[in-house]
């Protein structure tokens, strides 16, 4: 799939056929994360890939807004070490395995990880140590089905884009 596409159509993907994610798809999308650019080429991210179905039911119950990962078949946790762009550099290799499972056919969504309460308990959870901070959770799955794939409505790129200044 070519990048303008993969990038056009990825969207949330909430529901998922109870078939499962391959190991070495998952490791594709880990790859794929690790080119994405961090501040000073620093690289904090450390990455627990999730496929036992207790594990994800244990971290849809933590996350208010994430149930639905006690459906997926499998969940990429994303931490950093806490460096002063980990927010920026997490959040750029989440994008790419947003994009890169949208490239490879798997569905996906972002759950919220930094600021959330439940932080320290999914960390402690995976025994990730106390110096890495969550980013973010994806939950992953093949797509339910292509009728409920109803988009998020996007801004207009004439809205948003403003030459040279703003007004
Ligand atoms: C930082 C961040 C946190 C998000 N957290 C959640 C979440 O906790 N639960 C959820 O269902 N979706 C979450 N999302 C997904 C958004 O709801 C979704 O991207 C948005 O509605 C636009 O839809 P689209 O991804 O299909 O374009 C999050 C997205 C981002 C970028």
């Amino acid at each position: 799939m070519e990048i303008i596409e993969a990038i056009r159509n990825r969207r949330s993907i909430r529901q998922y056929q109870d078939k499962p994610v391959p190991r070495e798809l998952l490791e594709k999308l880990v790859d794929a994360a690790r080119f994405a650019p961090t501040a000073r080429n620093v690289q904090p991210w450390e990455f627990v890939v999730i496929t036992e179905p207790e594990t994800l039911k244990k971290i849809a119950a933590l996350a208010d807004n994430g149930r639905f990962m006690a459906l997926a078949k499998a969940g990429i946790a994303v931490f950093c070490s806490d460096t002063k762009y980990y927010l920026e550099d997490g959040c750029a290799a989440t994008q790419n395995i947003l994009l890169a499972a949208t490239g490879l056919g798997i569905g996906s969504c972002w759950i919220a990880g930094d600021k959330k309460p439940y932080c320290g308990q999914v960390s402690e959870l995976l025994n990730v140590p106390p110096a890495f901070k969550l980013v973010s959770l994806i939950a992953l799955g093949y797509p339910m089905s292509a009728d409920n794939l109803r988009p998020a409505e996007k801004r207009s790129a004439k809205e948003i884009i403003h030459w040279e200044k703003f007004t």
